[in-house]
């Protein structure tokens, strides 16, 4: 039986991946954000699962307005790191888990979650900067990752309640599968951010630490709150932020087990334009 073994929520700014990929991550203004990042990808070398079930959001990269689906679930056999402009990020090409992805798409689909499937897709820094924040610069990525693209980015996105729900039947999906499989499941993007318009640049630094208190201790009650108190209080992209909500609902003590160990949690601003928020939640 497959289980579900921690879950990691990170931001996913694209500057932390060119710091990375540019060798900048000593520079002054850098050096504290990766420090937060020391013990974890120490962790995830004492941790290794056999599969990552990445959520993120795609930056209108695989998508775009011609084509929205809310929740995408890739079961390729690989995806390749997304062009953004720049080129794509120099790191290596993603491995996914067809098997275990389609059997995730049958369980959660008969469960009533409507997902897309995707059998061709690239990545963008909202999966492949996470990776690099847990797994360094390695030559293959350490696990197969199986991408779950969730729609932040055009409204209307979905609320935090359904996330939170999608996240329990992800978890008895994975329970239902017969190989013997460490599974994570990370959440990304995020904290308070916003790109665009009057309040560009906004952070809310206290909403942020109340939201990573919530989603340790009250993921059900954090679950609750409308997509207009993010956008307000977090800014418009802090909505990216109801992704960790599919990761926290995949957690055993969601299903009546116990609750899960905080084995670090890091908060850092400034990156870029976004508050950095970081969270690994083990199963017991
Ligand atoms: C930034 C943050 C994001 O989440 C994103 O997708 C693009 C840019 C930023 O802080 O610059
Ligand atoms: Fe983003």
């Amino acid at each position: 039986m497959a289980r579900i073994t921690a879950s990691v929520y990170t931001s996913h700014v694209p500057a932390i991946g060119a710091a990375i990929d540019l060798k900048k991550t000593g520079e002054a203004y850098w050096q504290p954000l990766f420090k937060g990042y020391e013990y974890s990808k120490q962790w995830m070398k004492e941790n290794t699962p056999d599969v990552i079930f990445l959520v993120y959001n795609d930056h209108a990269t695989a998508f775009s307005l011609d084509m929205i689906p809310t929740f995408a679930i890739g079961t390729a056999a690989e995806f390749a790191p997304a062009d953004e402009g720049w080129g794509p990020r120099p790191v290596p090409k993603v491995i996914g888990h067809p098997e275990l992805a389609s059997h995730i798409a049958q369980s959660v689909i008969q469960d009533d979650f409507d997902l897309t499937i995707v059998n061709k897709m690239d990545v963008d820094h909202g999966l492949t900067v996470p990776l690099s924040l847990m797994c360094g610069e390695p030559q293959a990525w350490p696990c197969a990752v199986i991408p779950f693209a969730v729609n932040v980015v055009q409204y209307p996105v979905p609320s935090g309640r359904r996330c939170f729900q999608l996240g329990q039947a992800i978890r008895r999906a994975v329970a239902s599968y017969d190989d013997d499989l460490k599974v994570q499941i990370w959440g990304t993007g995020g904290m308070s951010h916003q790109l665009q318009g009057a309040r560009a640049g906004l952070i809310n630094a206290e909403w942020d630490n109340r939201f990573l208190d919530r989603l340790i201790d009250d993921p059900a009650g954090l679950s609750e709150v409308p997509h207009i108190e993010y956008v307000r209080e977090a800014g418009s992209e802090g909505i990216e932020l109801v992704m960790w909500l599919i990761a926290r609902g995949a957690m055993a003590d969601i299903d009546g087990g116990p609750r899960p160990t905080v084995k670090h949690r890091f908060f850092h601003v400034p990156a870029s334009n976004t508050a950095v928020g970081h969270l690994i939640l083990e199963n017991n």
